[in-house]
């Protein structure tokens, strides 16, 4: 196992407030968002064959595996610019993560913008929602943010590709951590979940409510869209050509944080059961050569495809 892990795992143990076992691992979060670091966790993901096969799909963040237990899990996330560069562009639609808590680390490259509100939203008659701005801050290298469970925020796109260290944590210890990952529960998590549901319990035990909704603003008025509509539009794109966007985000990454070691790169390169996407990319990280730039979707699944940050600072906060 990497170096500071044991720790959050011990702190984790030992802390059953979650917001404040969430406090407590800043020190190591920093640690762990080191460029040396990272080198570290790249190789560790390259070595497990599993992470190099995965075929990943358009409604991701490209991602780097750090740690997963039952109580909390460690990544690294990467944010691509757009092709436009344009910062007053919101990245995504307003969204909470559910019962998660997100710390969040902004590990490397310009860090982004972001936008919190109040948990509570307002329902109006016209099928319009009442939001409360709380925080917009620009999240800055070297920071960490804390994203509380249902607390709805925006990011916007950043002015260079940059890596958060993300710490995600359900908000309570729940009795299902233990049950997540068992082999025998896995077969039936659909069929529990939709139990759950039924009940109307999703807060209480911690899993995802069934009409989680995401927020845009559109004329001054804020509307919401079902998250599963959204996630439906993007789960169909997956692909050899989407395997190449990711691996070639996540090289990118590392070439811009100065990856460069050679030996290992030249051995996943020999490796048999390296995928040749892998290759290609792993080839150039080795040789030094420019890594083609990828940029992140330019519109959202929303009316207007985007919403600014003039327009959101300006609507009516309740
Ligand atoms: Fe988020």
């Amino acid at each position: 196992m990497l170096d500071f892990i044991q720790e959050v795992i011990d702190l984790s143990d030992k802390i059953d407030d979650r917001r404040r076992f969430h406090e407590a691992a800043k020190p190591w979060l920093l640690k762990m968002g080191t460029p040396e670091y990272i080198h570290k966790v790249f190789e560790m993901n390259l070595m497990d064959n599993g992470f190099l096969q995965r075929k990943w799909s358009t409604y991701e963040t490209p991602f780097l595996y750090l740690f997963e237990n039952n109580h909390f899990y460690l990544k690294y996330h990467v944010f691509l610019t757009v092709k436009s560069m344009d910062v007053e562009k919101t990245t995504n639609i307003i969204h909470h993560h559910n019962n998660y808590l997100l710390s969040s680390l902004a590990a490397f490259g310009s860090g982004y913008y972001t936008i919190h509100y109040d948990k509570k939203i307002v329902s109006n008659p016209d099928g319009t929602h009442s939001l409360k701005r709380t925080r917009d801050f620009n999240h800055l290298p070297g920071e960490i943010s804390f994203v509380d469970s249902y607390e709805p925020h925006v990011v916007f796109n950043p002015s260079e590709l940059s890596a958060t260290t993300v710490l995600w944590s359900p908000d309570k210890k729940q009795i299902t951590d233990n049950l997540r990952n068992h082999p025998l529960v896995k077969p039936f998590k659909k069929l529990l979940i939709r139990i759950i549901h039924f009940f109307g319990a999703s807060r209480q035990l911690g899993v995802a409510e069934e009409n989680v909704c995401q927020y845009y603003l559109e004329n001054g008025k804020y509307y919401a869209v079902k998250e599963t509509e959204i996630f439906e539009s993007f789960k169909a794109e997956m692909g050899p050509e989407v395997d190449d966007y990711y691996i070639n985000a996540l090289a990118l990454f590392m070439q811009k944080t100065n990856y460069k070691n050679t030996s290992f790169l030249n051995q996943m390169i020999k490796k048999e059961t390296t995928p040749e996407t892998w290759k290609k990319y792993l080839t150039q990280l080795a040789n030094g050569e420019p890594i083609n730039e990828v940029y992140g979707r330019e519109t959202l699944y929303i009316p207007n495809g985007e919403m600014r940050k003039e327009d959101l600072l300006r609507a009516p906060s309740i």
